[in-house]
């Protein structure tokens, strides 16, 4: 068996030198000769029957090579490690059959979509050892890149960090936008996400400090379970799915030579025209599809931009923590254009969709959602009326009190009662030290503003999950319709799995 070492020297690896104490290294992924095709997960598009598109899905155990020579224990769905694409359609009933063969209590919740909350797969609907799970809902959505993953209590981190995690792809035949959708061909799911591995090739997970406060960053990339993967591409344009899948990581994507790309899709579906780009940032659960071109015969590489550290300097681990967050600049894609290539169309000129902007006049009602880490370092949540924000920053560290509204969840208590039918503006602020992507259940809210002002382009289609930035307030807006029910409640988190399964997450009713 190869050891770590020399299995980091035969994938060209060489840790580079850029070593800030709490800056999980990346390994450099530039490495040609070791380069592999990137996986496509198995397109699932159910069986269909009664008008209801069935899916079987069971979670299992397996292992996996990520690294040469190296084998990993890994969960997957229906594999050894993610689970299929599943492909739904708009308008059609779909039923899930999902059984739990991985010998621990686990769920699989559909994030982005509009459901009863009994079917959503949150931590009240476990899958105990052995047992199977049938959730049905229909498929209101609008088409787009959602996704499906662990979302069992306190442990949805360790399940979706060893593989418990898929992409949906939801198409609509009345919606006729020309893009590239020959999946695998020229429209390809890009799962993005990073792992720590032990010299074993076992999966390292929690195992240093700065992982309980900035939640689980690896220092090796994956995308949809490829190290340093490459897609070779025999047409002009393609169109990327991006799902940041990661526990923890925000990516700020863009290419290596800094070309041109479209934003024409955000997580609940298209924008209304396609947004040009050479910067994406995407955080934990959100989702962008993007078209890119190639020239015959050229390359080109998805890369990870280094952020210049939003957080002040002054001495202590806590601030040299929070400066090392995105703070390096790596690899994640490679493209390989063929010689010569098919023209597969543009990125669209004309307008994608329509999308209605939900009136402010429309809420009745306002809440307040405060993100807190109050871990001793920066005790903005109890900090009181008159101190500043930042106050209570750089202290010693404590337990690690991830809040909302100063409340840790607790899975017997419903934190807010909405009323049926109604449209609400969720304010949302942070007083901790680092960005909280937030996530509501049970469908897809718009942005209203950030700090006040109206967000860029690119956030002003539908959305799930919202970076919510230090010091930072944002305020959504959401329709809460369909589905009353005073007993089973949705849940709103930040979506860091790690700030999530430590309780920065709340429960509502809609009643
Ligand atoms: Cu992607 Cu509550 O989850
Ligand atoms: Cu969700
Ligand atoms: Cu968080």
């Amino acid at each position: 068996m190869l050891t770590r070492r020399r299995a980091i020297k035969s994938l060209g690896i060489g840790l580079s030198a850029a070593g800030l104490g709490f800056s999980p290294l990346l390994r450099a992924q530039g490495n040609v000769a070791s380069r592999q095709p990137l996986n496509i997960p198995a397109l699932e598009s159910g069986t269909f029957s009664a008008g209801t598109t069935n899916f079987d899905l069971s979670l299992q155990r397996g292992s996996h090579s990520f690294l040469p020579g190296l084998s990993t224990e890994t969960l997957g769905i229906n594999g050894n490690y993610l689970g299929p694409t599943l492909r739904f359609k708009r308008n059609q009933k779909v039923a899930l059959q999902v059984s739990n063969k991985i010998g621990e209590p686990s769920t699989l919740h559909w994030h982005g979509f509009h459901l009863p909350p009994t079917a959503d797969g949150g931590p009240h609907q476990e899958i105990a050892a052995n047992q199977v799970w049938n959730p049905s809902f229909d498929v209101v959505q609008f088409a787009g890149t959602y996704w499906y993953h662990s979302h069992v209590m306190h442990k949805a981190g360790s399940q979706v960090y060893k593989g418990l995690a898929g992409m949906i792809i939801l198409e609509d035949d009345e919606q006729d936008v020309a893009l590239p959708s020959n999946y695998g061909v020229d429209d390809i799911p890009v799962i993005l996400q990073d792992r720590r591995f032990g010299d074993d090739g076992s999966f390292l997970y929690m195992n240093r400090y700065e992982d309980q406060v900035m939640g689980m960053m690896g220092d090796t990339i994956l995308v949809n379970g490829t190290v340093n993967p490459v897609v070779t591409t025999g047409t002009k344009l393609l169109r990327l799915r991006l799902l940041n899948g990661s526990n923890a990581r925000t990516y700020n994507l863009g290419f290596s030579d800094n070309r041109e790309f479209y934003q024409v899709a955000s997580d609940g579906g298209f924008l209304e025209s396609a947004v040009p780009l050479t910067r994406l940032t995407l955080a934990v659960a959100e989702r962008a599809e993007i078209l890119v071109q190639f020239d015959p015969g050229e390359e080109a590489t998805l890369v990870n931009v280094a952020l210049p550290p939003a957080f002040p300097e002054f001495p202590g681990a806590m601030s040299e923590m929070m400066r090392a967050q995105n703070a390096q600049t790596f690899d994640v894609l490679h493209f390989r254009a063929e010689a010569s290539l098919q023209d597969n169309g543009k990125p669209p000129s004309s307008q994608l969709t329509e999308i209605y902007r939900l009136p402010e006049s429309a809420a009745t009602n306002v809440r307040t959602f405060r993100l807190g880490m109050g871990n001793g370092m920066r005790s903005g949540d109890d900090a009181g009326p008159g101190r500043g924000a930042r106050n209570g920053r750089g202290g010693g560290f404590g337990g690690g009190q991830f809040s909302i509204n100063g409340r840790r969840m607790a899975e017997n208590y419903i934190n807010e009662r909405i009323q049926f039918n109604t449209t609400e503006i969720w304010e949302l602020t942070n007083t901790s030290p680092m960005m909280h992507p937030f996530h509501v259940h049970n469908g897809q809210f718009q942005v209203l503003d950030r700090n006040g002002s109206p967000p860029p382009e690119n956030e002003m289609g539908w959305k799930d999950t919202v970076q919510v930035g230090a010091d930072e307030i944002v305020r959504i807006i959401m329709r809460f319709t369909d589905y009353r029910d005073e007993e089973n409640p949705y849940m709103y988190h930040c979506h860091i799995l790690e700030h999530e399964d430590r309780g920065m997450m709340g429960q509502f009713v809609i009643v």
